[in-house]
């Protein structure tokens, strides 16, 4: 299942991104902001339980998250967005797979994996910028299924339709959201119109 936010805020900040002009500063704010606006929809469906709250007035009844929250963000890029989300469930562990997309192929390579335990009541929360073959995506989701979780939802600030087929055909199961929908990948692989290579722009390296 595929959603695009639609939402003025993440539109304008997308603006920002996809400025060849916007320096790293920016461009990581932008990011974290919009993983934030992005995460606020995908985790709606978090389960909740109640709690006593003792206002200056009243004892009154209050929520907190039931889930275990694991958020896994994708190295490099998905680190940009980690802040963003961890605002929303401070309390989330964090787990780590580390893949690089090769330049020729676009085919992405592990090299690193370090996830918590999945209890009963995980739910890992995927961050990426990118959704592009969905290479890279694909591979994290084998990875998270493989290490027992089952309740597993993406956030992206970017996708392709490629992307977005690849992941319905390979992991039905999984919902994934974003900030927009592109046209499409250019002969690179790279999503166009896009903001180009979103690790890249958040890290300095280009
Ligand atoms: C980028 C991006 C995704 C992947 C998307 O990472 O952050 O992880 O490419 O492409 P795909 O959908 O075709 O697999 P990259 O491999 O460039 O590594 P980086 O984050 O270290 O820059
Ligand atoms: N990875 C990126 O960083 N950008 C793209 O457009 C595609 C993959």
């Amino acid at each position: 299942m595929f959603f695009e936010l639609d939402h003025p805020c993440v539109k304008a900040k997308l603006t920002i991104l996809r400025d060849r002009a916007t320096g790293p500063k920016q461009f990581r704010e932008c990011v974290g902001e919009i993983a934030c606006l992005v995460a606020c929809e995908a985790l709606r469906t978090l389960e909740l339980e109640d709690v006593e709250v003792v206002t200056p007035m009243a004892t009154t009844r209050g929520w907190r998250i039931r889930n275990e929250v694991v958020i896994v963000p994708i190295l490099r890029a998905g680190l940009g967005m980690l802040e963003g989300i961890l605002r929303l469930v401070p309390n989330a562990k964090v787990g780590f797979v580390g893949l690089e997309r090769d330049h020729l192929t676009a085919e992405p390579r592990e090299y690193y994996c370090k996830l918590p335990e999945a209890t009963a009541d995980s739910v890992a929360v995927v961050v990426d910028p990118m959704l592009a073959t969905g290479g890279s995506l694909a591979a994290t989701i084998d990875v998270l299924k493989r290490n027992g979780f089952t309740w597993i939802v993406v956030v992206t600030v970017l996708a392709s339709p490629e992307g977005k087929r690849a992941i319905a055909e390979k992991h039905p199961d999984v919902r994934v959201y974003t900030g927009c929908l592109d046209a499409g990948l250019n002969a690179e692989k790279y999503i166009v119109p896009g903001l180009g290579d979103a690790g890249d722009r958040l890290f300095g390296t280009l």
